[in-house]
């Protein structure tokens, strides 16, 4: 074979940025030369991304929460290295694919509620899509309910239970839909009572703000959802694999039930995409309810070998590492610290966690200068003050963050599970340096901030 990746690799790092904005994504490479995350990665091992000047950077974005086992897994490898040198056949499509079998059968015993059947599919999004169409199809009813600010993909019908306008604009008209206030049970009855939904779908921490449910919630919404003949939808891509301290997030709360649950994004190893759709027999039924209709809903990809071995490989990952009590114990150390500076720093304003799923909410301060800077940075851009914190942390410390959601005043963590405590201890001292020269206005951070927000304004016009 003429192709070589290692060539294939320097040449393209010879022209990095200048292909990508030909050929991919220009309006990225904009965003990321913005705020001065334009590097150039050459490796990757466990929490640590190294660029081409070999400088080590921690990943807490875990690529939007997928690399819950650090990238390059020496056992996710090695599976995946087996199955490739085995040469099994896959993608028979007339067949019963073995690997799909055993990685059903280990997702369904990892389901608290017994949902015994699973459809596989390659991404969120469309795991969502597909729990959609069962919802439709099962109960004959069109509409999905689903909550403020919840995100579940981008595709049409993930983009219809989408709760962030910005995300739909331009689109056009989308499948029937309603939107509910998160702990607000009197709105999610009065939508229901309509008569006409499918199904009811959420997050168990919604990713964007990192909000948790108030306790009795999604109990009460479940209770709601039953009379109304509506399914309860879980969306675990984010949250599930042990991302919160339990396999499925929605564990934390007790008496839940789904009827249907999308996994993915973890499920994935860090390796194939793969997405995983976990429903009631009774479901199925419905969906495949014929032998003519046994092909109703599917796509090519489906239990590839590649996808169902790194599935399988990150059940056993997460069990020999015993990564969900360590997500726990890890979780509760990134608390502590952080809940110690909550006193020191009046832009803290709330610190949400579970697991390794964290969220530092800023807010207004009292002192009057730096109101000064919170109102300046607010009336530039919604989106600026945070960035005023993940650029700093990304810049002087090498600590890869992101900003909640749009126009939310959230830093939000998802470290990988297998992170160290040296890992931790690094970064509450990165972020204690960032939150003493925020807390000094003016300077040069909030420096960075006005010129971020001059640019904001000019780009928007
Ligand atoms: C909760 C949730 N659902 C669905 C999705 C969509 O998944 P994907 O990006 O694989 O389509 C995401 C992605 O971030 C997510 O966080």
């Amino acid at each position: 074979m003429s192709l070589n990746m290692q060539s294939v690799l320097k040449q393209s790092l010879e022209r990095h940025f200048d292909l990508f904005a030909e050929h991919v994504h220009p309006q990225w490479l904009r965003v990321l030369r913005t705020i001065g995350f334009d590097r150039v990665y050459t490796r990757a091992e466990g929490p640590y991304l190294f660029d081409d000047q070999n400088r080590r950077y921690l990943d807490f974005m875990s690529g939007w929460g997928l690399f819950n086992f650090g990238r390059n897994h020496p056992d996710i490898k090695q599976a995946l290295s087996d199955i490739i040198a085995s040469d099994f056949p896959g993608w028979i499509a007339f067949d019963t694919p073995a690997l799909a079998s055993v990685l059903a059968r280990e997702l369904t015993r990892r389901t608290p509620n017994g949902l015994e059947k699973v459809y596989f599919c390659n991404s969120g999004t469309e795991g969502v899509e597909a729990a959609i169409k069962f919802a439709r199809v099962t109960t004959g009813k069109e509409r999905i309910i689903h909550l403020k600010k919840a995100f579940h993909g981008l595709t049409t019908g993930a983009l219809s239970v989408n709760g962030d306008d910005s995300f739909r604009a331009g689109f056009g008209s989308l499948l029937p839909s309603a939107e509910v206030p998160l702990n607000d049970l009197d709105a999610l009855e009065r939508a229901l009572a309509v008569g006409d939904a499918a199904a009811f779908i959420f997050e168990p921490i919604q990713g964007k703000g990192v909000l948790i449910p108030q306790e009795g919630y999604l109990r009460g919404a479940q209770e709601l959802c039953r009379k109304a003949g509506a399914l309860l939808i879980c969306d675990e891509v984010q949250t599930g694999m042990g991302r919160t301290g339990k396999f499925f997030g929605f564990e934390w709360e007790e008496g839940l039930d789904p009827d249907i649950i999308v996994l993915s994004k973890a499920l994935s190893g860090g390796y194939v995409p793969v997405g995983a759709v976990i429903s009631r027999t009774s479901i199925y039924n419905k969906v495949f309810s014929s032998m003519e209709r046994s092909m109703v809903h599917a796509t090519t990809f489906s239990m590839g070998n590649l996808a169902m071995t790194a599935g399988l490989a990150s059940l056993e990952t997460l069990k020999d590492y015993n990564l969900l009590e360590k997500a726990e114990l890890l979780g509760r150390q990134f608390r502590d610290g952080l809940e110690a500076m909550k006193p020191r720093f009046e832009f803290i304003k709330d610190i949400r966690q579970r697991g390794l799923m964290i969220g530092i909410e800023f807010g207004e301060p009292r002192a009057f200068d730096l109101k000064a800077g919170w109102t300046l940075t607010h009336g530039l851009d919604k989106n600026l003050f945070t960035q005023a914190v993940t650029i700093p942390l990304f810049d002087d410390h090498r600590i890869l963050t992101q900003v909640a959601g749009h126009n939310i005043d959230v830093l939000k963590l998802l470290p990988p599970l297998i992170i160290g405590e040296e890992d931790i201890r690094y970064f509450l001292g990165a972020f204690e340096q960032c939150m003493i020269r925020l807390h000094k206005f003016p300077g040069p951070v909030w420096e960075i901030a006005r010129k971020l927000g001059k640019y904001a304004v000019t780009a928007s016009r």
